[in-house]
Formats: structure tokens, sequence, C-alpha cells
């Protein structure tokens, strides 16, 4: 079989790096050290099984959750990338408390980015060889260019993303990302170690038909989620739905963009705020997905919209296909408090 030469992520950053309208030569070597850093995060992944990385590396994140060996692996991975490469001033993960100052010495003018992210999202699937992710979301830095970077700089409204994307370790390794200007998914070739571009364009389609909750925890939704999935398993027009859920936030996203399809982690009645982080889940992700034409919210507001007060202030989230997603807005809207 002729294998098609498609563009190498490298090769379509510079075709396009006129459509980024910040200094473009700087973003590129932030996205290529994302791409590398992901590559030794997939290396790992690819073989957890026959080293020790697999199981809980013994202590808590800040949200008082056990990190797997991988979630620390990860992070650091992505940290010391991101940090030897002088490409950004400050680096907020959820797995550590607080935000990390990156001194790029002589270049620190160089340096107008802070990162958010999520450095191994669904990492409880791990252990049982199920697809798991790396979530990046991207911001200018509010304070001057060449001073420490501060809290502000990471509690940008997701408007003022300039690229989001993610990393999917599926059964085989995507990176998707935007710049605002549309979607595009690069598919890792393991035996060349690059990434070609092998989804141009990608969209949500404007209906679907699969649902991604968690229906273990139906008794403790809000009324609202409750009758969405009721009306999901109703027996009309097009409907039942099917029911897919991973619980790797971007497996399900992935999925779901190419099928068409809703994700929802809804406010429980034990956790008020849902369980998503905004900064590095639920921003990045709203941002790929209005860029794809779907639609992403919190039930009633727009996730981009959302002013952070806090690093890992979390949000109910419901985002996919767009009809989708205003069906159940409208259930949230009509339940009884
Ligand atoms: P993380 O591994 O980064 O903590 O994220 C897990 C998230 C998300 O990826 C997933 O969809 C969801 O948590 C699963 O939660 P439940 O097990 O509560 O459904
Ligand atoms: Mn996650
Ligand atoms: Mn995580």
């Amino acid at each position: 079989m002729k294998e098609q030469s498609l563009p190498t992520l490298g090769e379509f950053i510079i075709e396009k790096q006129m459509d980024f309208k910040y200094s473009s030569g700087e973003f590129s070597r932030l996205i290529s050290c994302i791409q590398i850093a992901s590559k030794m995060v997939n290396r790992f992944i690819n073989k957890a099984g026959i080293t020790n990385v697999l199981g809980e590396a013994g202590n808590r994140n800040v949200q008082g959750e056990e990190q797997q060996k991988l979630d620390v692996i990860a992070n650091e991975i992505f940290i010391n990338a991101l940090s030897q490469r002088e490409v950004v001033c400050g680096v907020a993960s959820e797995e550590n408390d607080d935000f990390i100052e990156i001194r790029s010495g002589a270049n620190a003018e160089l340096s107008k980015y802070v990162v958010l992210m999520d450095p191994l999202d669904g990492s409880s699937n791990i252990d049982v060889n199920v697809s798991v992710g790396t979530i990046f979301s991207i911001y200018r830095r509010i304070t001057p260019a060449g001073t420490p970077v501060q809290l502000e700089d990471f509690l940008q409204k997701g408007t003022n993303q300039v690229a989001a994307g993610y990393i999917i370790y599926g059964s085989s390794t995507m990176l998707v990302y935007t710049t605002g200007n549309g979607v595009n998914g690069f598919t890792l070739d393991p035996s060349l170690g690059s990434y070609y571009l092998s989804n141009p364009n990608m969209r949500f389609p404007e209906d679907g038909k699969i649902y991604s909750i968690n229906e273990g925890n139906y008794i403790k939704f809000p009324q609202g989620v409750k009758d969405y999935i009721k009306y999901c398993q109703r027996e009309e027009e097009n409907r039942p739905y099917t029911s897919r859920y991973i619980g790797s936030l971007v497996a399900d996203f992935h999925r779901n963009m190419i099928k068409g399809g809703i994700y929802i982690y809804p406010s429980t009645s034990q956790s008020p705020r849902g369980k998503l982080r905004l900064l590095y889940e639920c921003n990045p992700m709203a941002f790929l997905t209005e860029q794809a034409g779907g639609k992403a919210s919190d039930g009633f507001r727009r996730i981009l919209d959302i002013e952070p007060t806090e690093l890992h202030q979390r949000t109910p989230f419901f985002c996919g296909s767009r009809k989708m997603v205003e069906k159940v807005e409208e259930f949230m809207r009509n339940a009884p408090e």
C-alpha cells in the first residue's frame, strides 16, 4: 500500500503561522515543545505494563485525590519541557498547588505565554489500558514581560485563550489543537516519531445520538439532568440515544466530536460545583468545542465567559453537538428548583 504524504505538524505550523495573530515564532516553539513532551509521555504510557509506573504514587494532589505514578511523571515531563526551552513564563497544572514561575534569564522578554494543563486526564484508566489524555490551554500574560508572573496571568476568562488542545493516547496517539481558526487533528506515526495532519478542520456534527455521563451518580444529579437522561432514553423520533462513557474526558470528547454527542459532568448533591476544573479541563475543551461548531456551557452560561477566581476552580460541564447542548439547557431552565 502506498503511504500518503500528509503534512507534518511542524510543516502545518509554519504554513499556518500567519493565522496566529501574535508572535508566531514563539508560538511555534511552544507547540513543538508540547509535541516533544507528548511523545515522551506516550512512550511511558505505551510500556506502562512492563515498567514500574502503574498504580498510585502514594500521595494525594491538591484536590485530595490519589495521584497515579503516571500523573506525576506526565506532570514532570511537561513542566520540564516547557521550562527548559524559554517558551513560557509560567505553568499551572492540575497536579500542583500553585502556579510555577519560569525564569527565562536573558530572554525574559520573549516569554509572553502561560500554559495551564491537565497533564494526565483519565488517569484511573491507565492501569486497565484504556485511553487517557493531556489537556493544555495557552494565554498571553497580562502583566509586563520580564517581570515575575502573577496569579492574574492565569485567572483569565476562557475567551482570552490564544490556543488550546489535547493529546489522546488511544489506539493511536493524536494531538488536536486550535488557535482560534478551527480545529485540526494530527496522528503520531510511532515508527517515524512525527505527527501528521490526519483530521483537518474537525467539526462537531450539529446533532448527535451519543450521551456521555456517569449515570451511576443519577440519584445525585439536578432535576434538569435527570429529565434530560430520561429524554435520551425515550423511544421517540431518533431516540433512544446510545450511552457511552469512558471516564476520560479527552476520549469521550474526541469520540463525540467525530460521531456527534454530548458529554456531561453536572453538579451533584455532594459536589455542587461539579468535578471538572474550569482552567485545566473545561476552558480548553470549550474553546475546541466552539471552534469545532459545538457548544459548551455549565448548564446555564457559556463556559468561556466565566470569570475565574481560583486556580483549581470547578464547574459543571456540558459540551458537544450544539443541538444536544441546547436541549439539555432547556431541561435545566425548566426544571423545578
Ligand atoms: P483526571 O484523571 O485528570 O482527574 O480527570 C478525570 C475526569 C475526567 O477525565 C473524567 O471524565 C471524569 O473525571 C470521570 O469522573 P467519574 O469517575 O466521577 O465519572
Ligand atoms: Mn482530567
Ligand atoms: Mn489529571
